[in-house]
């Protein structure tokens, strides 16, 4: 506990200072990623019900929104940075509410109660928040029994920043994937553009045990995952093996879990 806490005052994680930078990539619509795979894959793992309370957690520009309010949901954003805040409030206020606040301490966010929630989504946001259990148990406590998270993430076993990457064997002409690192949880620091010191934040990198074992700990439990691949296709003279590594190997993670 106390090391979670110490983490706590020194790590900060808001996209504040990558807030401009998102919103040009994002916009209103998200990325290619969100739109072709990202929503698509929350909203089949979360199958959100009418009339159900949906907590967007880290909720950006709240590109979820339109797709809950479309299933007759309730939606509710939370996010740390003010200005990503305006954005959703500009781009999604129709659709659902938004809340500034932090995920490390959504039980005493005003305007949020205990057990008020049916389901909440991290969608590319938990491996930009740290500590992991601090966050978790925020969310559980939002849900009523039987409430579900459900996490989309980049695969934390394929996907590792810095410490993964293509391969080109020439004999078996085999694209394959090289994981330097992957058990040791890590610290990466987020630059708009390389070797700028500004616009600064932290993402984290975490063994799949971390996840499942955390949820555990705050009495959730999963239920299903998801493997996701990515949409593209390749061209050129290796299209063949780089599309089949692109179809063995996947990008993203989704997994739903559900309190006890
Ligand atoms: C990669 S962005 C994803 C945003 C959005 N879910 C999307 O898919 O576009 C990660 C978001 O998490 C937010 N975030 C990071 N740490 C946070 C915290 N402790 N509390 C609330 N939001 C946080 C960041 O400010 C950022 O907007």
């Amino acid at each position: 506990m106390t090391a979670r806490r110490n983490s706590e005052q020194t790590v900060r994680t808001s996209w504040e200072p990558l807030a401009n930078w998102y919103d040009g990539w994002m916009g209103k619509d998200g990325s290619i990623h969100h739109r072709k795979l990202a929503v698509p894959a929350v909203m089949e793992l979360l199958d959100p019900q009418p009339g159900e309370q949906i907590l967007d957690i880290g909720a950006g520009q709240g590109v979820l929104a339109p797709a809950i309010h479309t299933a007759h949901a309730q939606y509710t954003g939370v996010e740390a940075s003010p200005t990503l805040l305006r954005q959703a409030q500009k781009y999604h206020g129709n659709s659902g509410t938004f809340l500034q606040g932090d995920a490390r301490h959504l039980t005493t966010l005003p305007g949020l109660q205990r057990a008020s929630f049916d389901a909440a989504v991290f969608l590319l946001s938990i491996q930009d928040m740290d500590p992991l259990l601090s966050v978790l148990e925020g969310a559980a406590w939002m849900l009523r029994g039987g409430g579900r998270v459900v996490i989309l993430m980049t695969h934390p076993c394929f996907r590792v920043p810095r410490q993964s990457g293509w391969g080109w064997q020439e004999e078996r002409k085999l694209q394959y994937r090289r994981i330097d690192r992957y058990l040791t949880p890590l610290s990466i620091p987020l630059k708009v553009f390389p070797g700028r010191k500004q616009g600064i934040s932290m993402s984290f990198h975490r063994p799949l045990q971390h996840y499942i074992n955390g949820l555990a700990e705050c009495g959730l439990l999963v239920d299903h995952m998801k493997e996701i691949t990515t949409y593209k296709t390749a061209t050129g003279p290796r299209a063949k093996a780089e599309n089949l590594a692109n179809q063995e190997i996947p990008l993203f993670l989704g997994l739903r879990s559900r309190k006890l």
